[in-house]
């Protein structure tokens, strides 16, 4: 299986909307591809892992880079796994005025079964968003 891991930055002048329809899509090509996963969002950025078989997590790739709803797409982990480490899709996604440390706990309970690394970088980019 493969896990993806990537960065990007929002477009659009309507975040939450486009977080709605993005979800519906996801959790419909997701259930049919077994891809699994979790999707941050704080409106301004995203950070996605996507985790699967091989050649369906690289389709769900291409289409998503092709995106318009977000640019500046960096990978910032791309790795063989043994087993998934993203439970059932989850969307984590904290709105505006929502509570910052109970987010950040829900995170790493999200978080906990991916590899040190991947953990690391889904707790310091919502770590970053708490202080900023
Ligand atoms: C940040 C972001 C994350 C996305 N994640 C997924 C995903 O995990 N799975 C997926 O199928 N589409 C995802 N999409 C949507 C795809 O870019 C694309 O719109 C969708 O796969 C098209 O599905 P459809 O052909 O069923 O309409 C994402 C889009 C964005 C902007």
């Amino acid at each position: 299986m493969l896990q993806l891991v990537y960065i990007s930055s929002a477009r659009g002048t309507d975040p939450a909307a486009a977080l709605r329809d993005i979800l519906l899509a996801s959790q419909r090509n997701n259930a049919r591809d077994g891809i699994t996963g979790l999707l941050y969002s704080d409106g301004l950025r995203f950070l996605q892992a996507i985790e699967g078989p091989a050649d369906c997590v690289e389709a769900a790739f291409e289409r998503i880079k092709a995106d318009p709803r977000h640019w500046a797409i960096v990978v910032l982990s791309r790795r063989e796994i043994e087993a998934r480490e993203f439970g059932d899709w989850e969307m984590a996604h904290r709105s505006t005025g929502a509570d910052a440390n109970s987010f950040v706990r829900r995170v790493q309970l999200l978080t906990q079964h991916a590899s040190p690394n991947v953990r690391a970088t889904f707790e310091s980019f919502v770590e970053l968003r708490r202080v900023a």
